[in-house]
């Protein structure tokens, strides 16, 4: 008989998310162990009292799953976790990363634009794209092949994140544009057959008069769920729903998908016990989900 299934749930937050932990429940894992403040240091004997306990055999019936509020605290626990497996051994398990829900938000994010627009040739304005989820997002579309311009309010911040992209995907097609002033909207929107607001909640991002004026739009995702909407005139439910001429987006529209990605995600873990699921993994599985 199978041994149950156990999610180790290392947070980066002092205390542990309490969405992560439902969505890990709902997603039939029998037993949550939340830990918060988890930080590197803490990491090794956490991750040890995981890959002694079972043996090699009931390994895959054990995972970790990596969460919290920020994502780079997040990917230096991911890579910790995986300096204390011991594949050589069998004594490994499935991880997960998902800190402030950036991949699975930023995978179903990039899938519902997927439906509208070929990917390989649109060219897109990820507007927040700094942050955890933005980033992801434009990663992701400049890996379709497109053009993929990240707008912030401070260029640099826009060019670091682009160049950290083309390091990842060389040849890829990634600029950056500045969105502080009154003139810049209009700029950088000139052109863009896609729109993803990803800015920090109840944040607008993109003026209902900005986006009606952009000729060549066809598709605008907020992702932000807190009112204000972070794209004007966007609906929080709206779902592929025509605003103004394009398809427009809103964050409980793409959240059903991004929570079906990530309930997806946990139960593929238990289907190994070597498996990681991180930005490109979760792409690909949420490819196999139609
Ligand atoms: N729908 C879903 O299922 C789902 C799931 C997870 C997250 N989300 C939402 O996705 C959005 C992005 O999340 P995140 O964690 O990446 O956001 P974040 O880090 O809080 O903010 C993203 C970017 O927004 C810009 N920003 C911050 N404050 C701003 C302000 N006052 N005015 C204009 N721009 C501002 C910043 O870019 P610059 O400083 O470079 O301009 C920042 O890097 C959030 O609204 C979050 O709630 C949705």
């Amino acid at each position: 008989m199978d041994k149950p299934t156990v999610l180790l749930h290392l947070d980066t937050d002092a205390l542990p998310s309490v969405f992560d932990r439902v969505v890990a429940i709902d997603s039939g894992v029998a037993h949550v162990l939340s830990y918060g403040g988890v930080t590197p240091a803490a990491v090794m004997a956490l991750v040890h009292g995981c890959v002694f306990t079972r043996g090699a055999k009931d390994l895959h019936r054990t995972a970790v799953f990596v969460g919290g509020s920020d994502a780079e605290a997040g990917e230096a626990v991911l890579a910790e976790v995986k300096k204390h497996l011991l594949p050589a051994y069998g004594l490994s398990v499935s991880v997960m990363l998902d800190s402030s829900g950036a991949n699975t938000t930023a995978v179903a994010a990039v899938r519902a634009a997927a439906r509208h627009l070929d990917l390989a040739t649109a060219t897109s304005l990820v507007l927040g794209g700094t942050g955890p989820v933005g980033r992801r997002v434009a990663r992701l579309l400049a890996k379709r092949g497109g053009r993929v311009t990240i707008g912030s309010r401070q260029l640099d911040r826009a060019e670091a994140v682009a160049r950290s992209i083309r390091a990842a995907y060389p040849g890829a097609d990634v600029a950056a544009a500045a969105v502080a002033s009154s003139a810049d909207g209009p700029a950088a929107l000139a052109g863009q057959h896609l729109v993803v607001a990803a800015g920090a909640p109840g944040t607008v991002l993109l003026p209902r008069k900005l986006r009606a004026g952009a000729a060549a739009l066809r598709v605008a995702i907020d992702l932000n769920g807190v009112p204000p909407a972070g794209i004007e005139g966007v609906e929080l439910g709206d779902k592929g729903v025509e605003r103004d001429g394009h398809a427009a987006y809103g964050a409980l529209g793409v959240g059903g998908a991004k929570m079906a990605i990530h309930k997806a995600a946990l139960a593929a873990l238990f289907t190994g016990n070597a498996l990681t699921f991180d930005l490109d993994e979760i792409d690909a599985l949420a490819a196999t989900l139609g």
